[in-house]
């Protein structure tokens, strides 16, 4: 079978094997074929016995040099002419540029030494280079092997390489025109998030984790590609923490195996930034700084959603509108899918459903209270002469091109269609504002995008004109549609489907001559771009809101994301929580998932739950899809209803506290839903756990997510002490001798009570923390203008702080502004500190803060938990007087009781 001699070895990983055998084969047979017999149990399916690989002897420096702030290096490859050609040609020079950016982040790049290659362009990710500067000593080193050349990054307070490319039975590197392969050896057991978009756990598995990036529209299988893309992982070890980004947007495969991460690009060049926190929050921070920082979205839109994919005409969604107000729900967005299209047609409305005045009428009601109304936008265009935005199109020329050089055509909801180049930030970009424009004259300024379909999604594989296949049935795929298929399959879909499955074909050329070989993953991305941009010109100095289906890192900067089209079923209830709490990592915390489910019949129970945690995603919003049943809260009146009216009216009581943490998240990127571990990352029993979350550093959710369950084992992080956000009752007392074993923290373990019969979804807020509330109305607007209060959960020695950040709530600078921190010292005394802008022209005229903002700066009601800390006279539980000088103060006592 096998030529036997030292060029061929045995090296594969367990994905790269390619079968030698059939199944039942034994070691004899496997090796007369003179084939690799490994017959370990793994979890990707790989044979036992597989062909032997060519072998890759990496490459060797012929020179370096030290620069500015840096080092660069040259590299040859080994082997002479034969080189490794694994898949296809060696690129026989390379040249490494080491840019020590700033004190905790180095960028490591290996380019062609000869030629260049696709890099994204800065119009789609801005350089790394314009934020950077090494201010003090680096947190680490960089060092290198000469011959195979290796590098890695060490961690300099620790002497511990966090990137090291030298990985024990994987090649150094491997550099080809299409296939890129490096490595990095890993603890055994790692602890690495994110790497996405995925269903899966948020914990990746190091036993075998094969993670594809290929945009593409797919119902959430679990562990395949789907929408998004983000080549970055934060890595937990020890305690402390890093993160490592490929700035790549070609087809890829990641494998996380035991000990080792591999990367497989198709294409572009090797670019990694390597952070080193050291806290995840750290990591997170320094990523954002780089990719652009998450936007800060407009108060409404943290309010609730509600959306379906079916509603047949207006006066539904009108009934929707009303019967939330009448069973006096919180709504603040009013979704319209792609129902109100005339034909599916983008910028139409259907005149019998949806006639565009009616839609209208409906948006200046919304606009009237304060609240919004989103539409779908599709980048599919369809063909047909006579239709504006096609002609408009065709005329300024904005369409991708085949091969021949004619527009693309595909297929989706409207049939025929072109899909519009974005990253023709000129043409392209002006033509959609133009069209964007249109509605928003049509029916008014609170109207947003809904921007889908943008992987882009294509109902056939690559190219098709009208009579081929099936209108509007995804085809099965077929290998031969596969045009430029390259020589290493990804694992798209799963099964290393052809990469023109489902979409545009990859030998589809843009304006700027780039192929979607190279951009497929920033298509999403760059209308996501272009979209706001235009809201920016068409509402100056107002946030946007858009939700954006695909996304890649940087996306976060202008949109919102939902984690697309799951199931009513109990396991997507748990999955939206690895999905956000990967996206807080992708720098894109405004994330959610539809709410009871999107594909299939909810049930009353699944319902009920998913309000109650759903009310806390960022992004809140039901969604079901066409043909399943409704699922409105109130079309339970006895079971749903109650239980989303109080989750929501949690949400509401928290807008101060969202608004104050997503504020915080587009100034250094700290996502609002965290994993337990970001703040306790010295406590490793947090490490695994993903069925509960932080809600800010401070409030920790631990949700029901089974059916029947009614009540929750649930972790309690670090040593101190917790109480019951709802009932005030100390939960667990701090534990002064903390302990480091499973066995020594078993008593951080609680039952909580959850049934589904009128208690709140289980929450509780950590000792030291202060956080702000208000009375919830039904919309956002309303609430902001209702005093606040705060709840004040003191720490074993009486101290606890918070902050509230307080601004218009729609503009995009903003001359008034009001950030306030608040501490408590020994639970005698309450400090405020408040630093403030004004605008001098408003208030000289008069007004006050509060009117010029729309959001109360009054203080109600302070709500003390855990007054019995240890005193120095060791008094226990004792009263504080509070001054009270122009408002009321009321406390209430709640004792943390020791165990
Ligand atoms: C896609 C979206 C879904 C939407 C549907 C119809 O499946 O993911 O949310 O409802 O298209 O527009």
């Amino acid at each position: 079978f096998q030529k036997k001699n030292e060029d061929y070895v045995c090296s594969a990983d367990v994905v790269s094997r390619r079968d030698c055998g059939y199944l039942g084969i034994g070691a004899q047979e496997c090796h007369d074929r003179n084939c690799c017999w490994d017959p370990k149990q793994n979890n990707l399916n790989a044979p036992y016995c597989f062909l032997r690989q060519h072998s890759c002897k990496g490459y060797g420096v012929s020179s370096a040099t030290t620069t500015a702030n840096g080092v660069q290096v040259q590299l040859d490859l080994n082997g002479g002419s034969q080189g490794c050609a694994r898949f296809g040609e060696d690129i026989p020079r390379l040249k490494v540029i080491v840019d020590f950016e700033t004190k905790s982040r180095v960028r490591v790049r290996i380019l062609d030494r000869e030629r260049s290659r696709y890099e994204i362009p800065a119009s789609a990710l801005p350089n790394p280079q314009d934020t950077a500067k090494v201010i003090g000593k680096l947190d680490y080193d960089f060092k290198y092997t000469e011959n195979p050349f290796t590098f890695s990054v060490i961690r300099r307070s620790t002497g511990e390489a966090v990137f090291q490319t030298k990985v024990p039975g994987k090649d150094s590197l491997v550099y080809e025109n299409e296939y890129l392969e490096i490595s990095t050896a890993l603890p055994d057991d790692a602890n690495i998030y994110g790497l996405g978009e995925v269903v899966s756990g948020f914990r990746r598995d190091t036993r075998g984790t094969r993670q594809t990036m290929w945009a593409r529209d797919a119902a959430t299988p679990v562990d395949e590609n789907v929408y998004g893309s983000h080549p970055f992982y934060l890595e937990m070890r020890n305690g402390t923490a890093h993160g490592v980004f490929l700035r790549n947007s070609n087809g890829m495969d990641v494998i996380i195996s035991p000990a080792k991460l591999t990367y497989k690009v198709i294409g572009g060049i090797f670019d990694f930034t390597v952070f080193l926190g050291p806290s995840p929050a750290d990591v997170i921070n320094q990523y954002t700084e780089l990719i652009g920082r998450p936007h800060m979205p407009p108060a409404w839109a943290m309010g609730f959603h509600q959306c379906r994919y079916g509603y047949t005409n207006i006066d539904q969604v009108e009934t929707v509108v009303n019967t939330y107000q009448k069973e006096d729900l919180p709504l603040d967005g009013v979704w319209i899918d792609i129902d109100y299209m005339d034909k599916y047609k983008d910028f139409t409305f259907d005149e019998l459903r949806f006639p565009e005045s009616r839609v209208k009428k409906l948006a200046e009601n919304l606009a009237a209270t304060n609240r919004s109304m989103v539409l779908i936008v599709d980048p599919g265009i369809p063909v047909e002469p006579g239709y504006g935005p096609y002609d408009s199109g065709m005329a300024q020329d904005v369409f991708i091109k085949n091969k021949a050089g004619k527009p693309f055509e595909g297929r989706v909801w409207p049939g025929q269609t072109y899909f519009p180049d974005f990253f023709d930030s000129n043409g392209t970009w002006s033509w959609w504002e133009q069209h964007l424009r249109e509605t928003r004259d049509k029916i008014g300024p609170n109207v947003f995008p809904w921007i889908d379909m943008n992987e882009p999604s294509n109902f056939c594989n690559g190219e098709c004109t009208s009579g081929q296949q099936t209108q509007g049935q995804p085809q099965t795929p077929s290998k031969q549609e596969a045009i430029v298929n390259s020589k290493y399959s990804i694992n798209n879909a799963g099964r290393q489907a052809p990469l023109s499955e489902k979409t545009v074909s990859e030998d589809a050329v843009l304006k700027n001559g780039l192929s979607m070989y190279d951009t497929h993953n920033l298509y999403g991305h760059m209308e996501a771009r272009a979209t706001h941009q235009a809201l920016t010109n068409l509402l100056p100095n107002t946030r946007p809101f858009i939700l954006s289906r695909s996304t890649f890192p940087g996306t976060g900067s202008s949109a919102a994301h939902w984690t697309g089209d799951n199931w009513s079923e109990w396991n997507h209830l748990y999955f939206s929580i690895p999905g956000i709490l990967s996206f807080g990592l992708f720098g894109i915390p405004f994330t959610g998932s539809d709410i009871c489910g999107f594909i299939g019949n909810t049930t009353e129970e699944l319902c009920l739950r998913w309000h109650q945690l759903g009310a806390l995603y960022p992004f809140a919003r039901n969604h079901n899809t066409l043909g399943a049943n409704p699922q409105e809260a109130y079309l339970w009146p006895t079971t749903v209803l109650p239980a989303a009216r109080q989750a929501l009216r949690i949400r509401y009581s928290l807008l101060p506290y969202y608004y104050t943490l997503f504020d915080r998240a587009s100034r250094v990127g700290t996502p609002l839903w965290q994993p337990l571990f970001f703040q306790y990352s010295n406590d490793p029993l947090t490490l695994k756990i993903d069925h509960q979350f932080l809600l800010g550093d401070s409030v920790m959710v631990s949700p029901a997510l089974y059916k029947g369950q009614i009540q929750v084992k649930a972790y309690f992080p670090g040593n101190g002490r917790w109480f019951n956000l709802w009932t005030h009752e100390c939960i667990i007392e701090h534990d002064s001798h903390g302990g480091h074993t499973s066995d020594d923290r078993s008593h951080r373990y609680k039952f909580l009570s959850a049934k589904a019969d009128g208690e709140p979804i289980p929450m509780s807020i950590a000792g030291g923390h202060i956080i702000p509330i208000q009375a919830p109305q039904n919309t956002v607007a309303d609430t902001r203008a209702q005093p606040v209060s705060l709840v004040i959960a003191l720490d074993e020695s009486g101290n606890a702080r918070g902050e509230v950040y307080v601004d218009d709530g729609r503009s995009l600078v903003n001359s008034d502004s009001a950030r306030v921190n608040f501490e408590m010292l020994g639970g005698e005394k309450l400090v405020s500190s408040v630093s403030m802008n004004q605008d001098a022209k408003a208030a000289a005229a008069g007004q006050s803060f509060q009117s010029r903002v729309g959001h109360s700066s009054e203080i109600e009601k302070i709500t003390i938990l855990g007054l019995n800390f240890a005193r120095a006279g060791g008094e226990s539980g004792a009263k504080t007087v509070f001054k009270a000088s122009t408002h009321s103060w009321k406390s209430k006592v709640s004792e943390c009781h020791e165990e």
